[in-house]
């Protein structure tokens, strides 16, 4: 499996280290750089495809027209573009999105979150993408159930499945495992209905190399991950979210899966099914404790005129990431995390204790 993403993906090394698309901060220069440095980078085009061509276009920049060396060769009129694009699908429109991937054939994109009927709404973006593109752009689907496991492959058949545990930063199943019971259960799953050639890719709470050979020897053939990112200089995000991603630890008693931070934020279009989850702050506590979503909304409101000082404890503004937070330490270059990452899973997996230390 791991062989058939490398088919897919020549540039990228094993295990696949891959960014998650991040609605506004997963932008060209982190996906680019995740590339890059042998890994798959996302960028993320949301449920609002509007800066779809924008960040398809400064990649492409980025990959074929800077001073480094092109990651993939750009043969032909349309060469494979070297990052994926991540899709919220309950929101994002399949018309407006096919001229654009099939112009850039980006090396990948990445199924979230369709309203039902789901894998109805799944199976129609995979076969349109798969016939603009020829075949060329790989479909992936970021599923958070064995239900959910089963349904996509047998509908969708898509080329990799990304497993998201109950951990991950962000948008996910409100009822959800982590991915040590998840990857194996649905490996198994698929496996016994014919479909264990589908590669699993690991997401939520996967922050560094132990977390990426935990997900090897689960049965995945890499990992995906967001939160760890966010501390990165690639990243599109602002400093008091930033500082509150280095500050805060302990991801299980600091954080919290719910959909107060979408009602503050006035995005209510999920499915029901989903909510997000991010570090507790003011706005958490107070919904807790029984404010109206209007009082709530208007503090936040409020909040956002203050710029960085309205993050941290006594703050509003949303500060989304995963339990894995307390294991991320520093802001460095995407590069180096996936260099990192991939340098102590592969120490771990081969036990060679020299190379342990990150
Ligand atoms: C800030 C943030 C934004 C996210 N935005 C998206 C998104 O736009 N689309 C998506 O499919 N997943 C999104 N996710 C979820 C990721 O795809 C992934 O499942 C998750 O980051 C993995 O867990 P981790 O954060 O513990 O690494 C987001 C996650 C975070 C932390």
């Amino acid at each position: 499996m791991a062989s058939s993403l490398h088919s897919a993906f020549a540039w990228t090394k094993s295990p696949l280290i891959v960014s998650a698309p991040m609605l506004r901060i997963a932008r060209p220069q982190l996906a680019v750089s995740v590339s890059r440095a042998g890994g798959l980078g996302f960028l993320a085009a949301g449920f609002d495809v509007t800066d779809l061509e924008m960040d398809l276009e400064r990649a492409a920049g980025l990959v074929w027209h800077s001073k480094y060396p092109p990651i993939t060769p750009q043969t032909g009129p349309r060469p494979l573009l070297p990052v994926g694009v991540g899709f919220l699908n309950w929101g994002a429109n399949l018309t407006r999105s096919l001229a654009t991937i099939g112009k850039y054939t980006p090396a990948a994109v990445w199924l979230f979150a369709a309203a039902e009927p789901a894998s109805e709404n799944m199976e129609t973006w995979a076969k349109e993408v798969r016939s603009v593109t020829n075949g060329r752009t790989k479909i992936w689907v970021q599923v958070g159930s064995v239900a959910e496991a089963l349904e996509m492959a047998q509908r969708v058949r898509p080329d990799t499945l990304v497993v998201q545990g109950s951990d991950a930063g962000g948008h996910g199943l409100c009822q959800s495992a982590s991915v040590i019971t998840l990857v194996p259960e649905i490996k198994d799953v698929l496996s016994d209905n014919g479909f264990g050639d589908i590669p699993l890719i690991a997401a939520g709470g996967i922050a560094d190399g132990r977390g990426l050979a935990a997900a090897i020897c689960l049965g995945a053939a890499g990992a995906a991950m967001g939160t760890r990112f966010l501390a990165c200089h690639e990243a599109t995000i602002s400093k008091g979210y930033q500082n509150e991603v280095l500050r805060v630890s302990d991801g299980g008693v600091s954080t919290v899966r719910t959909t107060v931070y979408d009602r503050v934020r006035g995005i209510n279009k999920w499915p029901q099914q989903y909510d997000g989850r991010g570090v507790m702050n003011k706005s958490f506590h107070d919904a807790r404790e029984g404010m109206s979503d209007e009082d709530n909304r208007k503090l936040y409101q409020e909040e956002i005129l203050k710029g960085d000082e309205g993050w941290g404890p006594e703050g509003r503004m949303t500060t989304y990431a995963g339990t894995g937070i307390g294991l991320v330490k520093d802001i460095i270059p995407a590069g180096d995390i996936v260099e990192g990452v991939s340098r102590q899973a592969k120490a771990i997996l081969e036990c060679n204790p020299d190379g342990l230390s990150k």
